[in-house]
């Protein structure tokens, strides 16, 4: 059994900073790491539609805009599998079997669920598919046989919903499934990116994002209108990093090197930060260096978006291609989860001779 990697995303808008540093970034490196057999990448649409069924265009559109996102990000069609979760159709079979070894109660404590139920008003009228996806997304992490999952802090609950179907069914049916383990940014900074405005989530729906796609303009004006220490009125006055989304975005993009070339004045951030917190560093000059740092990530993405955007019918093949070959390994798991299961009753040449048996034939 090899080190086999599956993540994904909801294609429910493009992605922005905080899906990059969260995970994006992550799973670029363990693709090109080598340590791994194999990377899928999933654009998990059938997960979008679970709460926006009344909006099949919204997920439709944005599929492509996710999979322009990938490419440009660094992952490689060539390293990396990326998949579209509907076209599997084995992913919501083994939903159907792992949906039995799930109680409603247990759904109901998924902190993830709990949130997202109140964010989208849902309190009085859950639709089941949603209350179900962690047991779908169980059924996407097993499918590929993933050994590790990166993901962000807000899919921990996931994982262990994900374990706990895993240890059940192997348990009940016998050793078929393989343990994921999740894998967290080791960057605090990058476990949760807060909105340019200081709150605690980037959400497309506050308006409170920089986009991987955004142009360099766009990200100079939300850079530089974004929330600070609020008590940090003169450049003299001393002011709070913790809580201040220019630091916390500092802290997930910057790298010493980056002093040496665009603010010679502090060997590093640790210095920086000093600075600020004893007075007579204004967030006029940090924001204009936090452009800098961002622009060394951003600007070799959005060039490659821009190369990508002429290729959309290579995209789409990329696409096709990706989930066909997925498909074969989810059908390979779900004949184990199947013959485990002793429910592939034409391959199961004991149970015929049983039958004969019985009934006494020959
Ligand atoms: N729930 C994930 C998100 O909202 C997306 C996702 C779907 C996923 N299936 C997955 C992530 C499997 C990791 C593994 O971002």
């Amino acid at each position: 059994m090899g080190k086999v990697i599956l993540t994904g995303d909801r294609p429910t808008g493009r992605l922005h900073v905080g899906h990059y540093v969260g995970s994006l970034r992550r799973r670029v490196e363990l693709q090109n790491s080598g340590d791994y057999d194999a990377v899928y990448i999933m654009i998990a649409d059938a997960q979008a539609l679970t709460d926006n069924a009344d909006n099949p265009e919204k997920v439709r559109q944005n599929i492509v805009e996710v999979a322009l996102d990938y490419l440009s990000a660094g992952l490689d069609p060539d390293k990396s599998t990326i998949l579209i979760q509907s076209q599997i159709p084995e992913l919501t079979e083994l939903t159907f079997y792992y949906a039995n070894l799930v109680t409603v109660s247990r759904l109901q404590r998924n902190p993830t669920v709990k949130s997202e139920i109140q964010m989208r008003g849902f309190e009085t009228s859950i639709p089941v598919g949603f209350f179900t996806y962690p047991i779908s997304q169980a059924a996407d992490i097993t499918a590929f046989r993933a050994t590790t999952v990166p993901v962000g802090e807000d899919q921990e609950p996931m994982l262990e919903q994900c374990r706990e179907i895993v240890h059940k069914f192997n348990t009940v049916y016998g050793e078929t499934l393989t343990m994921p383990q999740i894998l967290l940014p080791d960057n605090a900074a990058c476990l949760r990116l807060p909105g340019t405005d200081g709150k605690a989530k980037m959400s497309k729906s506050l308006g409170n994002c920089i986009y991987l796609s955004d142009t360099p303009e766009e990200v100079r004006q939300k850079v530089m209108g974004m929330y600070t220490d609020p008590d940090h009125l003169r450049v003299s006055d001393p002011g709070k990093v913790e809580g201040n989304p220019v630091f916390t975005y500092l802290d997930a993009f910057c790298t010493d090197d980056m002093f040496a070339e665009y603010l010679p004045d502090y060997q590093n951030l640790d210095e920086m930060k000093a600075h600020y917190q004893r007075g007579g560093l204004g967030d006029v000059k940090v924001k204009k260096f936090l452009i800098k740092v961002m622009e060394e990530t951003l600007a070799p993405i959005r060039e490659k978006r821009h190369a990508w955007e002429k290729r959309i019918p290579d995209v789409y093949d990329i696409l096709h291609d990706g989930s066909m070959r997925a498909e074969k390994v989810a059908a390979s798991t779900l004949a184990d989860v199947k013959a485990s299961m002793r429910i592939n009753y034409f391959d199961d040449q004991a149970l015929i001779a049983e039958q004969i048996k019985k009934y006494g034939a020959r």
